[in-house]
């Protein structure tokens, strides 16, 4: 089902991971209290967040990090083996992982106590890794040019739908109250350390300074970039061609400097500046 394009709500999904079925599902998802969801646009650093967290609970012990597929430690909502997965697994808490926009999940969030993690990215890096992806990823449309790339992702229309209408949905409703947190791609970057005991704290699983250092060694990006477990090398080349490029790419800041001309960049910033009007200023100044 490779060249199937799923629609949904409007938004397109790879259909060799989503089926209408899963998508409907994960919209009913009974989450339970002790849950902990990671919600992310593609390429905003849900796999760093999702090793970070695994080793948190596991008290920065690598063992199932390096036994076990990020995919089946923190499945996606809405990925079809996501039933499956949950049924053999009785581990508590729970991790699941979503793309999906607020819109579209937040009513099955409504009354629980699940503790959602939103991470987020500076969105012209987002997209040159989400280009880049398309490359190698062979679920996904082709890329076309790169500037036509920046038009389909300021439009809207990628699959995933708009990184404007995810960010906005879920920033708006991150209030402690709900037990959210919103992290970034950026603040992992400059103070890893820093993040982990911020992460930790958050779902209430305190570490020693020796746990904290174990994590941050193994969610480095020259870690996870040869962990099998977390880089993608076990999905099969039809799927995911690794002679066109890797999923662990850069794990840097800014690499948009390299791809954007000086106008490209304007004309991002001036649309971002439109698409944000009404966002509050905390999370515009977290994008
Ligand atoms: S996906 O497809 O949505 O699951 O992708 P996602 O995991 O959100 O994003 C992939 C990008 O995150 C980078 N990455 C990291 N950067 C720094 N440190 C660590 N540990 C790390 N792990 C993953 C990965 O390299 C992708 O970014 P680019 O810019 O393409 O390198």
């Amino acid at each position: 089902r490779l060249d199937v394009t799923e629609m949904f709500h409007g938004i397109a999904y790879p259909g060799h991971l989503h089926t209408q079925e899963s998508l409907q599902h994960a919209l009913k998802f009974p989450f339970r209290d002790t849950d902990i969801l990671i919600a992310s646009y593609p390429k905003s650093g849900t796999t760093w967040i999702q090793e970070m967290l695994s080793l948190i609970l596991n008290k920065g012990d690598p063992h199932l990090s390096l036994t076990v597929p990020n995919w089946a430690r923190a499945p996606w909502l809405e990925h079809y083996y996501c039933a499956s997965v949950l049924e053999g697994s009785s581990t508590t808490p729970r991790i699941v992982t979503t793309h999906l926009p607020h819109h579209l999940l937040g009513s099955a969030l409504t009354d629980s106590k699940a503790k959602v993690i939103y991470v987020s990215r500076n969105p012209k890096d987002v997209l040159v890794s989400f280009y880049h992806f398309h490359k190698m990823a062979n679920f996904l449309p082709e890329s076309g040019t790169f500037p036509e790339f920046v038009n389909r992702f300021l439009a809207g229309t990628l699959h995933f739908g708009s990184w404007f209408d995810h960010f906005k949905g879920w920033t708006s409703q991150m209030t402690p109250m709900h037990s959210r947190l919103h992290m970034t791609y950026e603040e992992m970057s400059l103070d890893l350390h820093g993040a982990i005991k911020k992460v930790s704290s958050f779902i209430q699983c305190p570490l020693v300074e020796d746990e904290v250092n174990n994590c941050v060694q193994y969610c480095s990006f020259s870690q996870m970039k040869d962990n099998v477990m977390v880089n993608y090398s076990l999905v099969p080349d039809d799927i995911m061609d690794h002679n066109r490029g890797r999923f662990m790419r850069k794990g840097q800041m800014g690499d948009w400097k390299n791809m954007f001309t000086e106008e490209q960049n304007r004309y991002f910033e001036q649309v971002l500046k439109f698409k944000m009007q009404g966002c509050t200023t905390e999370n515009c100044e977290k994008s």
